[in-house]
């Protein structure tokens, strides 16, 4: 959702300042472009060129030439989408509260009209103070958003408040306020992952999704506004904001998403649920044996969580997915009518650039009696993101009787 947004990342003299070599990465990773700025206490805590390595480009302001002296806090204020002041120190906030301007990082901040997200990292005490609250209060009433800082474990060596939120809650919170609130006030159940049927103590039968999916559609729903569940047979970090059901096994799956059905508004099924389990589940390991070369396992068939969903269906919008390897088309058209769902996003696996475990993904959207979409390829953010839009558009215009 940042893809291409211009960030400018303040850094300020705060032991917390070591996070933001990950916040780069992931801001990075998320598609923006990033500058970084650095006080000149920052660069006590990390040198500028972990930043300058991690950002791709020189630290603000290091590698300034005489030539771009006069106007570099400019030309970064009104290249800057979004400031983000991370880690922000109790003096740097007291700057920008007050419109003191005696360095390069809080000249550009004081000369920029992008939106700032600040996020504080200090001692609790300082944060507790008059001063620094009342500083905050002014930020806020001028229209910076504040990521306020959690209790946690401080540099001191006592827990307080002044811990600054981790890396991937920055970005997400970042996101969210740049997304549009397509999905305020709905409730969304997601399935994850990939299914795992144990053959024994030991062994089980598993398939190659990893989760990718359905993690970065519960994601972008959170970052849409929507209050989102999300019911997961993998092992990906669960996304900032999310509630989650870990599950192991089909009848798990289908277990907590009957628990979940009735109080959501839209229902996706993005896991890979084995069709299959074995029968009977060795209580012991199953051994070798010197006189056979064959095992037998005898398979009995899932549950199809989905098309039991379908028929327990009131208000909700139903989503499945396909992943094919032949025949993509006729393959998914087929599901969207035999499970009743409302969409189908159909997936072909044969792809190398995208697909199962990949960061990427391609994608056609069935709809019964619509013509089909195809979502070019672009990351599973990006594709998450245009999944939900085209949802949310869907039950805007359902009539009650649809
Ligand atoms: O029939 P197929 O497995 O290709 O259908 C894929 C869709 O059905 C996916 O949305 C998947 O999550 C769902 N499914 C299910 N229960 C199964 C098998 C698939 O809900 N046992």
């Amino acid at each position: 959702m940042l893809k291409n947004k211009h960030i400018a990342l303040y850094i300020s003299g705060s032991i917390a300042a070591y996070k933001a070599a990950s916040l780069t990465r992931l801001l990075v990773k998320a598609g923006a472009i990033v500058r970084v700025i650095m006080t000149t206490a920052a660069t006590n805590f990390i040198t500028p060129l972990t930043m300058q390595t991690l950002s791709k480009h020189f630290v603000y302001p290091q590698q300034i030439t005489t030539a771009d002296a006069p106007v570099a806090h400019i030309a970064l204020a009104d290249w800057t989408d979004i400031a983000i002041i991370a880690p922000a120190t109790a003096n740097i906030i007291a700057k920008m509260a007050n419109g003191i301007a005696d360095d390069f990082a809080t000249t550009a901040l004081l000369a920029t009209t992008a939106a700032k997200f600040v996020v504080p990292a200090m001692n609790e005490h300082m944060w507790n103070n008059p001063a620094t609250q009342h500083n905050l209060t002014t930020l806020r009433t001028n229209g910076v958003t504040i990521i306020e800082p959690t209790v946690g474990f401080l540099a001191e060596g006592y827990a307080g408040k002044g811990h600054m939120r981790e890396p991937s809650d920055i970005v997400n919170y970042v996101a969210s306020a740049t997304m549009p609130a397509l999905l305020a006030n709905k409730k969304v159940l997601i399935s994850a992952g990939g299914t795992k049927e144990p053959i024994d103590p030991v062994r089980y039968i598993t398939n190659r999704s990893s989760g990718k999916m359905g993690y970065a559609l519960a994601q972008v729903a959170q970052q849409m506004g929507a209050q989102v569940t999300l019911v997961s047979a993998s092992t990906l970090p669960t996304p900032p904001g999310v509630t989650i059901h870990k599950v192991t096994t089909a009848q798990q799956m289908q277990t907590a998403m009957n628990d979940n059905f009735k109080q959501n508004d839209i229902v996706i099924m993005a896991a890979a649920v084995a069709d299959y389990r074995v029968l009977h589940v060795a209580t012991q390991k199953i051994k070798k044996t010197t006189d056979n070369d064959q095992l037998n396992l005898k398979l009995v068939k899932n549950p199809d969580i989905l098309a039991t969903l379908s028929q327990q269906k009131t208000h909700q919008y139903l989503v499945g997915f396909a992943a094919e390897s032949q025949n993509l088309l006729a393959n998914a058209q087929k599901k969207l009518i035999n499970k009743h769902v409302d969409m189908l996003v159909a997936n072909d696996i044969s792809a190398k650039d995208a697909g199962f475990n990949s960061d990427n993904n391609r994608v056609t959207v069935l709809r019964p009696h619509q013509a089909s979409q195809v979502l070019l390829l672009a990351s599973k953010q990006q594709i998450a993101k245009e999944i939900l839009t085209i949802i949310s558009n869907e039950i805007k215009n359902k009539k009650p009787c649809d």
